[in-house]
């Protein structure tokens, strides 16, 4: 059963807060005015799937006043977004942002209540246990014990979760599940489809992986050990139809008609952030916001503190259009300096993806969302050239770091550096997964394999730019920001993504997965040729990747000399009250998809907030 959402905004009485006399309204809103001159305990900005989070929470205490703002609209009831079976649909539309890369291609994100949660594949996975860890050895030593690693936020990560294990029939079609590794009582609801594929194609395809790698399978691998080969739940509610169970259905709609201290307004996006104070600590104040470029201008209140959830692209360019960024970088497009933090939208990763398709003669008996994953480690992809390469990295690091840092990617050659020792420790002597394969049923031929680099070491950049022609005109919020990723400006990630690209062309070839299939028909030995040299697949892979849109790292959560946006509470350095909860503040990549590790992450600032009240 589908429980419809209340729309409608309910408009409370008069309210007093503190000494002004406000209107307060409550439910989902879309007209600015509903919040203009109005004060908040807290204001989020973004309501993806983090910023959301931490709205709910902080709106538990019936005495603090919440306003979430979305750039996007409320689309719970659209079945784009409600319907897993239209994963894909949504790209393109007025769902999703596109920020253009230096490649041309595009980095999606979701632009509706609910964030990348509202679009994404629901694919349910975490990192590896050692990856976790590391957030914290790149923090003040003095915040060491401050939770950034596995068992802090492997509790937080089932705060968000409401597994449910699968059932006979789910189980025979190769679904394991281990209780320990889940959490049950959460609002995010996770699990296995009804309509789970019970052909042949997934079984068949970690033989042939196990058989080519080595690889184990595991019968879960949401438990701190990705690296094996699994069936993986989706972020899908069978209470309901399997519905998509993004942060917006999980944490808004139950509580909608209740939470009168919660306005959530969609169709406005926040311009920027106002401060008081300084020269430094800053303090905000408040945000302005409008529903267009040309609409309107509002102005809403914080009276305890501002956060900003606006997802890896969008959270510097406001903190940039606020003053808080490279003051060099601001200075030339007219902004004053707020905090100068040259680490602001530097530090991006985004991974690359190549597709792998193959006819087949099975039945996939199912309709899916299709669910199973290998996970190899830098041995299992590159086999015998796996020392050659450890040897490459342990080299290379001083280069490459000082590559990025004349790129203006990161803030420092000695930065990167100390960060790129504990990314190549994980990689070379921690068995973290390198690379995903994702296996499709149905695309982009009867099966495919999406495989990627998990771990780039390339960096990137997203910074605001003055807009149009008039060179005196300083940044429009309503332009999107540059975004650089460098994409393979690194060798090792071409390196990894041209290995991963054969291996996957191998699992095809291997039996009993080659029996059900009919040959290659993505790339296809007349585009790429069976006997390919790197040279071939490195020319193939630059036309033809796709960006995989997890970018983070962008306002890490790293000690300020590393270039550090937040400190340990989420707290943006030299401001009393604004806090970054989002994927910008993950300092490296992992080995999972992000969302329930962001889900994670937003619970534990929530409850760090909250700790701050007192
Ligand atoms: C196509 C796609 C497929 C994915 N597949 C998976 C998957 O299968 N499994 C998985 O775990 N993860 C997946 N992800 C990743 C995951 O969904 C994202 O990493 C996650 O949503 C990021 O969360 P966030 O809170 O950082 O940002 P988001 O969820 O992107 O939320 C940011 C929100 O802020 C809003 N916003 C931006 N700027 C402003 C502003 N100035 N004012 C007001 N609002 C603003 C945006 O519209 C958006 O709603 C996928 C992502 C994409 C794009
Ligand atoms: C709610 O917030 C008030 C401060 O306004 C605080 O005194 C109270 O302890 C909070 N309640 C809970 C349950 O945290
Ligand atoms: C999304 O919701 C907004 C209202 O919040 C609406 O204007 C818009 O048309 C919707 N988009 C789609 C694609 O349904
Ligand atoms: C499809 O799966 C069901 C349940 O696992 C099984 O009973 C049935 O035999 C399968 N059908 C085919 C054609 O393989
Ligand atoms: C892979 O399959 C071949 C042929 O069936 C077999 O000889 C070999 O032992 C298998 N290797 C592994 C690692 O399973
Ligand atoms: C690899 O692990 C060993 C043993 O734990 C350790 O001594 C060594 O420093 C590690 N090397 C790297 C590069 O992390
Ligand atoms: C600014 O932040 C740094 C930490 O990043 C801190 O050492 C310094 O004291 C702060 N300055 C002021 C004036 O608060």
């Amino acid at each position: 059963m589908k429980t419809l959402s209340l729309l409608s905004t309910i408009a409370l009485p008069l309210a007093v807060s503190g000494n002004t006399l406000v209107k307060r309204s409550s439910g989902v809103a879309s007209s600015g005015s509903d919040a203009s001159g109005q004060t908040f305990d807290y204001i989020v900005v973004g309501g993806g799937l983090a910023g959301t989070t931490v709205a709910a929470r902080l709106a538990e205490n019936a005495s603090m006043t919440v306003l979430l703002i979305e750039a996007g609209g409320d689309n719970r009831t659209s079945p784009l977004v409600y319907d897993i079976y239209k994963y894909g649909q949504a790209f393109g539309t007025s769902l999703c942002w596109n920020w253009r890369t230096e490649s041309g291609k595009g980095i999606l994100g979701g632009k509706t209540l609910g964030g990348g949660s509202s679009i994404n594949g629901a694919t349910w996975t975490r990192g590896m246990k050692a990856q976790y860890d590391a957030m914290a050895s790149l923090l003040d030593p003095a915040d060491a014990n401050s939770g950034w690693d596995w068992n802090g936020l492997f509790t937080y990560m089932k705060k968000a979760e409401g597994y449910s294990a699968p059932n006979t029939q789910q189980k025979a079609k190769g679904a394991g599940s281990v209780a320990s590794y889940h959490g049950t009582a959460g609002p995010v609801q996770v699990t296995f489809p009804d309509a789970m594929y019970g052909g042949p194609q997934q079984p068949d395809f970690a033989t042939a992986i196990r058989n080519l790698t080595g690889i184990a399978q595991c019968t879960d691998l949401n438990g701190g050990n990705p690296n094996c080969v699994a069936y993986i739940p989706n972020s899908i509610n069978w209470h309901d139809n399997d519905h998509r169970s993004s942060s917006a259905a999980a944490y808004l709609t139950p509580v909608e008609s209740q939470r009168t201290n919660w306005l959530t307004l969609v169709n406005n996006q926040v311009t920027k952030i106002i401060f008081s104070g300084g020269p430094v600590p800053v303090t905000a104040t408040g945000v302005s916001y409008r529903a267009s470029s040309g609409a309107a201008s509002y102005t809403a209140f914080a009276r305890r503190e501002v956060i900003v959830a606006s997802g890896a692209i969008q959270t510097p360019a406001l903190l940039q259009l606020s003053g808080i960024g490279d003051a060099a970088h601001l200075g030339a497009l007219g902004i004053d300096s707020v905090v100068d933090l040259p680490g602001v939208g530097r530090n991006l990763q985004e991974q690359t993806m190549s597709q792998f398709g193959a006819g087949g003669r099975f039945d996939p008996n199912g309709s899916g969302p299709s669910d199973i994953i290998a996970y190899p480690n830098i041995d299992q992809v590159f086999g015998g050239q796996a020392n050659a390469v450890k040897q490459t990295i342990s080299s290379s690091l001083g280069s490459w770091a000082g590559m990025m840092a004349s790129a203006g990617s990161v803030v420092s050659r000695s930065a990167l550096e100390e960060i790129y020792a504990v990314q190549a420790g994980l990689i070379t002597n921690g068995s973290v997964p390198v690379v995903e394969m994702f296996l499709s049923t149905g695309y982009p031929n009867a099966l495919g394999i999406q495989t990627w680099n998990l771990l780039p070491f390339s960096r990137g950049t997203v910074s605001i730019t003055k807009c149009g022609i008039m060179a005196t005109q300083s940044a429009d919020p309503f332009t999107p920001p540059a975004v650089n990723a460098n994409f393979f400006k690194v060798s090792y990630d071409m390196q990894v993504q041209v290995a991963a690209s054969k291996l996957s062309r191998k699992t095809f070839q291997t039996t009993p997965l080659s029996n059900i299939l009919t040959g290659e028909q993505t790339p296809g030995t007349g585009t790429v040729p069976a006997s390919a040299t790197d040279t071939q697949w490195t020319s193939w892979i630059q036309s033809n990747f796709l960006p995989v849109s997890h970018p983070i790292g962008t306002a890490a959560l790293m000690r300020r000399e590393l270039g550090g946006v937040v400190d340990a509470q989420l707290r943006v350095y030299n401001t009393t009250d604004v806090r970054v909860v989002d994927a910008s503040v993950l300092p490296l990549q992992i080995s999972a998809h992000l969302s329930a590790t962001l889900y994670g992450i937003a619970e534990k600032a929530a409850d760090i907030i909250k700790a701050a009240q007192a």
